[in-house]
């Protein structure tokens, strides 16, 4: 399997073998979450929640129930992709803008099963894709200011509102050697609602396809 695409499908067939009958399923965003919801008519869920309110449409459409984070309890399976992942399974995620929903999701959840294509594994997180930033639209200058400071180039995602109608700043050249540390340093920024380092919240279980097949690594 050469093409992305088809990468991205088999990563989401492969994700179908977590998710048991009845269960309220955490739906992350993005393209290959995109190929999973399509599958998703093949199993019967009790209702999910949705990392954003793209995925929220999309399920809608397909009669899903969607649930309330705050009524569904401990989630046991949160399902998404991501934008690069390390050998230690933590990410960069936010590609979409969906970041700030999708760590309360996948803080909410037992178990995050990562899915991605082999062009999403990287060594060092952060080298070729930017941190994305949420920022309280107020804070925007000075976050940038502050996150220039640390050695990053934030660039303002213009034209961009979240779900919670903040801006994000996607932030190149941040040294991401320690992600656990960075993710802590930028949340401690007054003005960041949330970053792109899922370091605290990474992948329990990685579904990697490549062009043999797809591998699961588990942490
Ligand atoms: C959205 C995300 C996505 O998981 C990430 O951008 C990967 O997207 P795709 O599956 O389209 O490559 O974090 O906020």
């Amino acid at each position: 399997m050469s093409d992305q695409h088809a990468q991205k499908q088999a990563a989401a067939k492969a994700a179908l073998s977590y998710i048991e009958d009845d269960m309220i399923l955490g739906v992350g965003t993005g393209s290959t979450v995109n190929c999973l919801i399509e599958l998703l008519p093949q199993v019967k869920l009790a209702g999910a929640v949705a990392s954003s309110q793209v995925t929220e449409d999309k399920l809608r459409a397909l009669g899903i129930e969607i649930v309330d984070l705050n009524f569904a309890g401990q989630l046991d399976v949160y399902i998404d992709g991501a934008d690069e992942v390390n050998a230690q399974l933590q990410l960069i995620k936010g590609g979409g803008g969906a970041l700030t929903r999708e760590k309360i999701v996948a803080a909410a959840s037992k178990t995050f099963v990562c899915m991605v294509d082999a062009s999403k594994s990287v060594e060092t997180l952060g080298r070729a894709f930017p941190v994305p930033i949420e920022v309280l639209p107020q804070a925007r200058s000075y976050v940038a200011r502050e996150l220039a400071q640390m050695g990053g180039e934030p660039v303002y995602r213009e034209g961009f509102v979240t779900d919670y109608g903040n801006v994000i700043l996607d932030t190149y050249d941040l040294d991401v050697t320690n992600p656990i540390a960075l993710e802590k340093q930028l949340n401690n920024i007054v003005g960041v609602v949330c970053n792109g380092v899922f370091a605290a919240n990474q992948a329990d279980v990685l579904l990697k396809a490549g062009s043999s097949g797809v591998e699961t690594l588990t942490r």
